[in-house]
């Protein structure tokens, strides 16, 4: 009996890896966010039982009642599947669900996944280092806890210079923008969000800091701040494929 921690990328089914697939195909129980595509689903058994526990990123009192769940699942049913969206280290909480398996004595295995940090700008041909342009990315989280001051240190941030990925920032992103410019970072600095990236879903908006909080991003979105969000390299693959032509 195992419980396996699968992450299962940013949406599309293509971009799952073998080891997901293979251990979704042989599932007694998919346990699953609110991001998980319905494609992704349908690779586990139809007899599998399906549990939606989609939350609210930092619910803590659901998150205890979702390591119950795996506790018990994981205690009774031979292949118990937690299914997170990217990766399950990437602020997806799979840390915890990993100790408090630990602490019930339950077997769990852990799946890496493609993470949306990454893919979720490839998907609008955003490369999040680029050589003589970005030499380094920070992944940080735009949210925040209602009461809690901002862990974030966006002006050290700020002088790095380098591209910021941050995840779960739409609702923020205009204090998020002034803090940066507040750092010193331009206020025409290049800025894009992909929201539900890599599906048929897909949307991308672009522009500059200074006017990140006007822009129409929408969540799940997945915002980089940096030089490299001016590039767009989807266009370099269509030339090239039409010159092979
Ligand atoms: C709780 S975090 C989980 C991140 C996930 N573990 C990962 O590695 O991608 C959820 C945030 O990831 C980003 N995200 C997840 N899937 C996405 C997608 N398909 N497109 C764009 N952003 C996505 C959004 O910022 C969303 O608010």
């Amino acid at each position: 009996m195992t419980v396996y921690l699968v992450g299962a990328g940013p949406g599309d089914p293509d971009l799952l890896t073998l080891r997901a697939a293979r251990v979704l195909a042989r599932a007694d129980v998919v346990i699953h966010d609110r991001l998980a595509s319905e494609e992704v689903l349908a690779l586990a058994p139809r007899h599998a039982r399906r549990i939606n526990v989609g939350k609210r990123a930092g619910d803590s009192l659901q998150q205890h009642a979702i390591n119950e769940l795996l506790v018990t699942f994981g205690a009774s049913h031979e292949c118990v599947v937690r299914l997170k969206g990217g990766d399950p280290f990437v602020f997806g909480r799979g840390g915890e669900e990993a100790e408090a398996l630990a602490a019930h004595g339950v077997a769990f295995e852990i799946v890496p996944g493609v993470s949306s940090a990454i893919a979720g700008p490839m998907a609008a041909g955003i490369p999040v280092t680029h050589r003589g342009v970005s030499a380094a990315f920070t992944v940080v989280t735009g949210h925040r806890r209602d009461g809690d001051d901002d862990a974030t240190d966006w002006a050290a941030l700020a002088r790095c210079n380098h591209t910021l990925v941050i995840l779960m920032g739409v609702e923020r992103r205009g204090e998020i923008a002034d803090a940066l410019m507040a750092g010193g970072l331009q206020s025409s600095t290049p800025v894009a969000a992909i929201r539900w990236a890599s599906t048929d879903r897909q949307e991308v908006v672009r522009g500059q800091l200074g006017e990140l909080a006007e822009l129409p991003v929408r969540s799940p979105a997945t915002i980089v701040v940096g030089a490299v969000a001016a590039l767009d390299l989807r266009w370099l693959a269509a030339e090239a494929l039409s010159t092979v032509g």
